[in-house]
C-alpha cells in the first residue's frame, strides 16, 4: 500500500451533537425509516410515484451516476481513479442542462471522490431548483466529509450520504490507504444521525470481508445508519484476487442466509431480498441473464458531461447526442446494487412493495 493519508479534523460550526440515536438490534423498528430514502412528504411521494411512471413509459433513464471528479485520495487496489492525473470537475460543461436532458429519477453524485468537488452544494440545490422531482444521493469514502460539510450538503436537499465502509477496524484503512479513517467514520456517522442525517454504509462484498459483512448491518444499526451491500467486481481494474471464489462458496451462501434474515430483524438493510439472494449466483458466473440495465435505466455521467451505460462500459457520447441503449448488454461483469436494484426495481412485485412501504412509511 501506498503512502497513508490523514483524514482531515472536523472544524465545529454546528454544536456537538446530543446523544446519538443508538437503536438496539432486538428494540424492533417500529418507528425506524426502513427505507432508503430520505423521509418524504405525502406530496413528494406522490410527485416521485409520478416521476417513476413517467421515466418508465419514456424508457429511461431512472438513475444517472453522476461522476463530480475523476481524483481520488485514496489507493484502492481495486480501482484506479486515484491514478489518473486528469482535471476535470463541474463547470467544466453545463450539468443542469445534461441532467435535463436525462431526466432520471435519482442521481447519485460519485468520483472519483465527490468530497474533493468542493461545489457539491450548489450543484445539489441548482440540481433540485431545475428538475421538477429528483432524489439525489452521494457515495464518498468519507475521509474529507466533517459534520459541517454534511450539514451544508443535507440543508441543500441531499437525500443521502452513502460512505463506503468494507471492514470493521484497520483493516479498512488499510484497503483505503487511509490512516485513521475507521475511527473518523465511526465518530462522524452517529453525529450526522444524530442530527437527522440519512446515512447509508455501502459495503462491498468480496472474498477477505465475509466475515465483516454482517457485523457491519449490526454496527450500521448501533450508529442509527443504514447499510446497502454490493459486490465485488474485477472489471475496474482487473483485480481478481477479491472475487469470492469456491473454496469460499459455502460461507458465502451462509453470510447471505443471515443477511435475509437480518434485513426482517435489523429493519437498516436497503437491499432487496431478490437482489440479495442472486449475489451466489453471481460470483459462480450463473446469473440467469444478462443486463437490461446499463444504457437504458442506469447510465453514468463522466466529469466531461459524457455518458456512458455505466462506470466501466467506455463513453458511448456526449450529453447532448445521448440515445438509449435498446438492447440488452451481453455483459454480466458486475453485481453492482445499482445494476442489481434497478433490475429488481422494475419486477412488479418490487414496485408493489415500494409502494406499500411508501404509503406505511407515510400514515
Ligand atoms: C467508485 S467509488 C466512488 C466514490 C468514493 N470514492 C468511494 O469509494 O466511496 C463508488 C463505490 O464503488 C465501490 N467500488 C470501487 N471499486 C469497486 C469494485 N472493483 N467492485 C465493486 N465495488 C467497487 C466503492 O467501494 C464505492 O462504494
Ligand atoms: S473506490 Fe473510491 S476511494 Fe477507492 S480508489 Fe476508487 S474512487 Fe477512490
Ligand atoms: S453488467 Fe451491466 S452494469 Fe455491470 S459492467 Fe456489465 S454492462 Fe456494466
Amino acid at each position: 500500500m501506498s503512502e497513508q493519508i490523514q483524514v482531515a479534523p472536523s472544524p465545529e460550526r454546528y454544536a456537538p451533537s446530543p446523544a446519538p440515536p443508538v437503536l438496539q438490534p432486538d428494540a424492533g423498528y417500529l418507528g425506524y425509516d426502513r427505507s432508503l430514502l430520505r423521509p418524504m412528504s405525502l406530496g413528494q411521494k406522490l410527485r416521485a410515484v409520478m416521476k417513476y411512471v413517467w421515466v418508465r413509459l419514456k424508457g429511461g433513464p431512472m438513475s444517472v451516476n453522476m461522476e463530480v471528479t475523476y481524483l481520488c485520495n485514496a489507493t484502492c487496489d481495486f480501482c484506479d481513479y486515484w491514478k489518473v492525473k486528469r482535471s476535470g470537475k463541474l463547470g467544466d460543461y453545463d450539468y443542469v442542462e445534461a441532467l435535463r436532458k436525462l431526466n432520471p429519477l435519482t442521481v447519485t453524485l460519485t468520483g472519483g471522490e465527490p468530497m474533493i468537488n468542493k461545489q457539491l452544494p450548489e450543484a445539489v440545490r441548482r440540481i433540485k431548483d431545475s428538475l421538477g422531482f429528483v432524489y439525489i444521493g452521494m457515495v464518498t469514502h468519507g475521509s474529507l466529509l466533517t459534520v459541517e460539510k454534511a450539514m451544508a450538503l443535507w440543508d441543500a436537499g441531499l437525500g443521502h450520504i452513502s460512505i463506503s465502509l468494507n471492514y470493521i477496524g484497520r483493516e479498512h484503512d488499510e484497503e483505503r490507504g487511509i490512516e485513521g479513517l475507521y475511527e473518523h467514520i465511526t465518530t462522524l456517522v452517529p453525529q450526522l444521525t444524530a442530527r437527522g442525517v440519512n446515512v447509508i454504509f455501502n459495503t462491498v462484498i468480496m472474498r477477505e470481508n465475509l466475515d465483516h459483512v454482517v457485523p457491519i448491518a449490526h454496527l450500521a444499526r448501533s450508529m442509527g445508519a443504514k447499510v446497502s451491500y454490493s459486490c465485488y467486481s474485477d472489471y475496474k481494474n482487473g483485480n481478481e484476487t477479491h472475487l469470492v471464489d469456491p473454496g469460499h462458496e459455502d460461507q458465502l451462501e451462509s453470510v447471505i442466509e443471515d443477511l435475509i434474515y437480518q434485513k426482517s430483524r435489523l429493519g437498516n438493510i436497503v437491499n432487496s431480498a431478490w437482489y440479495l439472494r442472486r449475489i451466489p449466483d453471481y460470483f459462480r458466473d450463473a446469473l440467469p441473464q444478462s443486463c437490461t440495465a446499463a444504457g437504458k435505466w442506469l447510465v453514468q455521467l463522466t466529469p466531461d458531461g459524457d455518458v456512458k451505460p455505466c462506470a466501466e462500459l467506455p463513453v458511448l457520447s456526449g450529453y447532448a447526442d445521448f440515445k438509449r441503449v435498446s438492447k440488452k448488454i451481453d455483459c454480466n461483469r458486475c453485481w453492482y446494487s445499482c445494476r442489481g436494484e434497478t433490475e429488481s426495481s422494475l419486477k412488479p412485485g418490487r414496485l408493489l412493495e415500494g409502494l406499500v412501504r411508501a404509503i406505511r412509511s407515510s400514515a
